[in-house]
């Protein structure tokens, strides 16, 4: 019986290559239909030899894929409900970019009657009506990498699988392709399945998102609780900026876990009343304020010297140092064009914050 509400089901799938890369390891992860769930690892983590386990170009060495209920052992890629847009989204560069997007209709028999139509659909929902005459080199890179998506969505895949989709792209092109993903993924209400190593888009684009390392799956969560509640020092430092402090489990204080934070002493903080021993304690840059004259009354806080400002436009990241050599970073916007924070290198300043905006996070 298939289950309505996954699309993919990847029951512990292992891939080995050789007797010494596991490349995949032991993953599981249900996906539904129509969501929009992003791959995200560090380079070389297994993100795209799982990509190609589900478009059937790699074959798993132990566990299951099924798609739609179905399993897919067995099952050649052009005969999976599935399109994938590679990496390097190659286009037929002597075809025309109508021609490039009928091929696979014209390979697996579509009546000439309907190719017509469906191509002008297809190049309609990337925005390129009217485009259909052109040679690939006549386009831009943004333009190519759309011709690539409407020769996938043309066929009518139940899945549509992106590897670094948007990678080729430069960084203001690639924001705005970011949002055409997405909107174009709400119009055709298919399941995609996006891989990047780019924190940033993962976070812009998907509904859900599983965070890989070394073939494993680490977390898997909403952007927003990927960010505000990792669940280890893996995923709290890929995802965001983040200041991690070491700290040591004192005992429970009510419903809090104690911690004796180094450099602060005993703070209570909220999470796993089962940790014992050495504890990370997870500040993320924009949690924390500067201050002149120590923490305020519900903030706790530590003392440091600017060493350095990174501007960024609509933020800056103060770096500080404080007594032990430790590094920190503030995250202040700037919110006046002129004479905004008034933060000079060599200042001493406090970087104070709340208790419950701390992550407690396993050694
Ligand atoms: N065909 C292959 N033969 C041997 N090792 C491979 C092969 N494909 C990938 N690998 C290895 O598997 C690991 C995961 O690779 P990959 O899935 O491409 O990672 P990612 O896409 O996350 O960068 C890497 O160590 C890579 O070198
Ligand atoms: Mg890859």
């Amino acid at each position: 019986m298939p289950d309505n509400d996954v699309m993919i089901s990847i029951k512990e799938v292992t891939k080995r290559f050789g007797n010494t890369v596991t490349a995949v390891d032991q993953v599981s992860i249900d996906i539904r239909p129509g969501e929009f769930f992003a791959l995200l690892g560090p380079s070389g983590c297994g993100k795209t030899t799982l990509l190609r386990m589900i478009a059937g170009f790699e074959l798993p060495s132990a566990g299951q894929i099924l798609i739609d209920g179905q399993d897919m052992e067995g099952i050649a890629p052009n005969h999976r409900p599935i399109n994938m847009v590679f990496q390097s989204y190659a286009v037929f560069p002597h075809m025309s970019v109508f021609d490039n997007v009928a091929y696979g209709l014209k390979v697996s028999g579509v009546p000439r009657a309907e190719i017509g139509p469906r191509v002008e659909e297809s190049l309609d929902l990337v925005k390129l009506a009217g485009y259909g005459p052109r040679m690939p080199d006549q386009l831009s890179g943004g333009q190519r990498q759309r011709v690539a998506l409407a020769r996938a969505l043309v066929k009518r895949p139940k899945v549509l699988l992106l590897d670094e989709p948007l990678s080729a792209l430069d960084a203001k092109l690639r924001e705005a392709m970011q949002l055409e993903l997405v909107r174009l993924q709400h119009t055709v209400g298919i399941t995609f399945i996006v891989v990047t190593h780019d924190q940033k888009e993962a976070l812009s684009m998907a509904n859900r998102i599983a965070v890989m390392e070394e073939g494993q799956v680490r977390q898997l969560a909403s952007p927003a609780e990927l960010y505000e509640a990792p669940n280890c020092r893996f995923v709290a430092d890929f995802i965001g900026k983040t200041n991690l402090l070491q700290g040591r489990v004192g005992g429970l204080s009510g419903a809090q876990v104690l911690v004796q934070v180094e450099g602060i002493g005993p703070v209570p903080l909220s999470g796993d009343k089962e940790m014992r021993g050495e504890v990370g304690v997870a500040v993320r840059p924009e949690k924390m304020r500067l201050r002149g004259d120590g923490p305020a009354e519900d903030e706790v806080g530590i003392k440091g010297r600017v060493a350095e400002i990174a501007y960024f436009g609509e933020v800056s990241f103060v770096y500080l140092t404080d007594a032990q050599g430790r590094s920190l970073s503030v995250a202040v916007p700037n919110h006046k064009r002129t004479g905004g924070g008034a933060i000079l290198t060599g200042q001493d300043h406090w970087c104070c914050w709340r208790p419950e905006d701390a992550i407690l996070l396993p050694e």
